[in-house]
């Protein structure tokens, strides 16, 4: 597939002059491409979206999701804050979150949002707390995936849920409570790919999910995954979600009931509606390499630094320039601040524009201001 930068060269410079650079910038009308494109290709009746927002919780695109119909998954406190305030209703917001304080949990509580609970000391806690309610528990299925090991979230290895040899323990400690468990929720990684790898998690959990009689919902996570690079093949949504359906619909079938069936996808909503605009600010040369040196750093998009991740690079300001090996490189004082390692690109020359591509998701979202460099701006157009 040949990627095409989010925007041409005379965009790119009026947005630079406008609101300067660095600079995210946002297009709504993709994220309701990607919204619409993946609600629509699960045919089943009770589906509900809950959009991801540690991806990116913009205010802006909060509203767009708001507007699609999303509902929202939040992994803190502070995350359904940001979504009671974009005016979700509580009815319409999840919250998730392994290794928080009995605080934590109470005030979520207060807040009225729809709980996956993380650990059997959290399933106690809320029975203190709330005896007799219902309840929903994220379970660690002993099977994670996702692009890189750092983003694999199922398994034995992962902090993430109860793992499910201890759900018997969780039913008796609920039981102890009268909670009654009406949901399980999973997210084994993110960015993946392969259909049969997300609809092995969706097999493993509706096979525990047989265990609990009293379910309303069962929630499958997300971690649809988007092609960063130019020669990788986009997800095959229609038949992930076609393949999702058919499996939910029997295992209702088969319940006698039509329960609800929800995803979390967070990446997939807005890393391709997203960019980082920068420019090159000094070049150095040393025997063998060449480093362009750019306005912004890790501390703005951090995922090629700590995931090793590739983000596509267009020179907007010299796209048919002769290709040159270049690192890119960044103002950070710390020499893992780089975001291209050795890839031809056209030459690139002081003041150009270089555009990093699905930048949408995990990038302002895991953003700080370490060296005391402010957070880039961002847009939503
Ligand atoms: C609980 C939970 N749900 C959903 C997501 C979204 O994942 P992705 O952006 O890969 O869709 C995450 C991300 O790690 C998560 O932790």
């Amino acid at each position: 597939m040949n990627k095409k930068p989010l925007l041409n060269s005379a965009e790119a410079r009026r947005l630079a002059k406008e609101h300067g650079t660095p600079l995210y910038v946002y297009r709504k009308n993709i994220i309701q491409k990607a919204f619409r494109l993946l609600h629509g290709s699960i045919p089943f009746p009770r589906t509900k979206v809950f959009y991801a927002c540690k991806a990116n919780a913009h205010a802006g695109i909060l509203k767009v999701l708001k507007q699609e119909g999303a509902c929202i998954e939040a992994v803190s406190i502070g995350e359904v804050r940001a979504a009671l305030s974009a005016g979700f209703p509580a009815s319409r917001i999840s919250y998730t979150c392994s290794n928080i304080s009995l605080e934590e949990l109470l005030a979520v509580m207060k807040t009225g949002v729809r709980v996956h609970l993380d650990s059997l000391n959290q399933i106690a806690w809320w029975g203190e707390a709330k005896p007799n309610s219902k309840i929903s528990i994220r379970v660690n299925r002993g099977f994670g995936a996702g692009e890189n090991p750092h983003i694999v979230t199922g398994g034995k290895e992962s902090k993430f849920g109860i793992y499910y040899t201890d759900l018997p323990e969780a039913i008796r400690i609920a039981s102890r409570y009268r909670l009654k468990i009406v949901g399980l929720q999973q997210h084994i990684g993110s960015n993946i790919f392969d259909p049969h790898t997300y609809l092995k998690g969706v097999r493993l959990m509706l096979s525990t999910a047989t265990r609990f009689p009293e379910l309303e919902f069962v929630d499958f996570g997300g971690g649809f995954g988007i092609p960063y690079r130019p020669e990788q093949k986009p997800l095959d949504v229609r038949r992930l979600g076609n393949e999702t359906a058919a499996i939910f619909s029997e295992f209702c079938r088969n319940r006698g009931k039509t329960l609800e069936l929800a995803i979390e996808p967070g990446r997939y909503l807005v890393a391709e509606a997203g960019a980082l605009l920068a420019q090159v600010v000094d070049i150095k040369k040393t025997p063998g390499h060449t480093f362009v040196g750019i306005n912004t750093g890790f501390n703005h998009l951090i995922r090629p630094a700590f995931y090793g991740s590739y983000h596509h690079v267009f020179n907007l300001s010299n796209p048919k320039g002769r290709n040159e090996l270049v690192n890119i490189v960044g103002n950070i004082c710390e020499s893992s601040d780089f975001f291209v390692k050795r890839r031809a690109l056209p030459k690139a020359r002081l003041r150009d524009l270089l555009l990093f591509a699905d930048a949408g998701a995990y990038g302002y979202a895991m953003s700080s201001d370490y060296n005391l460099r402010e957070k880039p701006k961002e847009i939503l157009i």
